[in-house]
């Protein structure tokens, strides 16, 4: 017998988070259930997952080993005190993640959020400098458009403006890269855009603005997905890397959407082929099943800390629930349920199908720009006139109720599909998406 609770006789007490509350609850979108790409709505429609949760659930809904990792870890040890006490799964996961990183990045931190992992990269970028006695090195650099979460650290390196403005100074000595979208030159590039290397050399303008050795760190996204999609043209990356080398900075790279074989490959780095000193990672972890992050780090950072005199705490940071034995459990067994279904290999050998179908919506009604790599898409419209973000808010309800769920952004539809995804999903995917534009206003 199912417990399931369709619908709530009161919806006013929970304040939904990035939601528009009175509009939802007026008419409430509830999901119930879910399995392999379909989420079940509390009407009983199958609303088939375009946007695989919000970025993380990338081996679809409902998968039996991690269901089963988390009933009998629950079972067997439900919690463990995160400080000064270990148990071994946290290890175990730790053991394993470093087996998939990019050679080198041998140490992992845990937490429970992109959010937390991008405020704890930040810190140990600061942290480390000063352990080494450079002190003088705590400026971070972000980037305008970037999404790096929601806490102080995140919003301030971030450059969505929305996430910002209503939250007073945030933290001082920050500066910010221009964003790489350039759809004067690169609209409706199919996977890297040409034009646009030459933007990572503002890094250098900036550095000297403020002297090279004042910077701690440079946080990227490496392919933006919050502010709709963008790609980084190519050579971008690899000069951000170069710049960081030649001045002692950090480079930083938030891969919470980009981890866990959303480009095909385990990690961004990978498949850019630049690796950084951090990698920030959290949603796919766990495939979105149970809350964690974890902040992948060079052994040069890690082991700068370790000089400490014996028994100190060596970095005074951490979270109650980092490395939690629940959550643990859950990430060895999605990061073994990704490798027995070869879901990264699995991506990559769908990319290029991703790609036609995508860029088969060209000329539909509203389309301005389309965007892909890997398993990701950007389908960017015209804005109403006056009435930004509107025009895709109502193509994401209508695919709703068309029984397919999609993410928008600004005007921008934003698609992440489970790794599961077949090519028939596909098709109905974009093929609901273009019959929604061509009856949008
Ligand atoms: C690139 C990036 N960084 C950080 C975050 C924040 O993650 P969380 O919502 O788990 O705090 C997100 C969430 O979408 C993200 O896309």
């Amino acid at each position: 017998m199912s417990n399931r609770l369709t619908m709530p006789n009161d919806l006013r007490a929970f304040w939904m988070p990035f939601t528009a509350n009175r509009q939802f609850k007026e008419n409430p979108r509830m999901l119930v259930a879910a399995d392999g790409m379909y989420y079940t709505a509390a009407d009983g429609r199958k609303i088939l997952d375009g946007t695989a949760g919000l970025w993380c659930c990338n081996a679809g809904h409902n998968r039996p080993k991690i269901v089963e990792a988390i009933q009998k870890q629950a079972a067997e040890l439900d919690y463990a005190p995160a400080f000064q006490m270990g148990h071994p799964k946290a290890f175990e996961l730790a053991n394993r993640l470093v087996d998939i990183a990019p050679k080198g990045m041998d140490h992992v931190f845990f937490t429970n959020s992109g959010s937390e992992s991008v405020d704890t990269a930040l810190k140990i970028a600061i942290a480390y400098h000063r352990v080494r006695g450079d002190g003088a090195r705590f400026r971070l650099i972000g980037r305008e458009r970037g999404y790096h979460g929601v806490n102080f650290g995140g919003i301030s390196v971030g450059g969505i403006v929305t996430n910002r403005k209503h939250f007073g100074t945030l933290l001082t000595g920050v500066d910010h890269l221009p964003h790489t979208h350039m759809p004067a030159k690169n609209a409706y590039s199919k996977g890297q855009p040409e034009h646009g290397a030459e933007l990572a050399d503002d890094l250098l303008k900036i550095a000297t603005l403020h002297d090279p050795s004042t910077i701690a760190a440079v946080i990227v996204e490496p392919v933006a997905g919050s502010t709709g999609v963008l790609i980084p043209p190519l050579g971008y990356l690899q000069k951000l890397r170069k710049i960081c080398d030649d001045h002692g900075i950090l480079l930083i790279f938030d891969e919470v959407i980009t981890g866990y074989g959303r480009l095909g490959a385990p990690f961004a780095a990978d498949y850019f082929g630049v690796t950084p000193d951090m990698m920030v990672t959290a949603k796919g972890l766990t495939n979105g099943v149970i809350p964690m992050g974890a902040v992948l780090v060079k052994k040069d950072i890690h082991d700068a800390f370790m000089s400490a005199p014996d028994g100190t705490i060596e970095l005074f940071h951490g979270y109650t629930y980092s490395g939690s034995p629940i959550a643990s459990a859950a990430g060895i067994a999605t990061l073994e349920t990704y490798k027995e279904d070869g879901l990264f290999e699995r991506a990559a050998e769908l990319a290029p199908y991703w790609q036609d179908a995508l860029h088969s919506l060209k000329g539909r009604r509203h389309v301005i720009d389309i965007r892909n790599l890997g398993l990701i898409g950007g389908i960017e419209l015209e804005p109403i006139a006056g009435k930004p973000t509107k025009r895709a808010f109502a193509a994401f309800l209508s695919a709703y109720e068309k029984g397919v769920l999609i993410r928008t952004t600004g005007d921008i539809i934003a698609l992440s599909p489970p790794l599961i995804i077949e090519k028939s999903h596909i098709d109905t995917l974009i093929g609901t998406v273009g019959d929604i534009l061509d009856h949008l206003d």
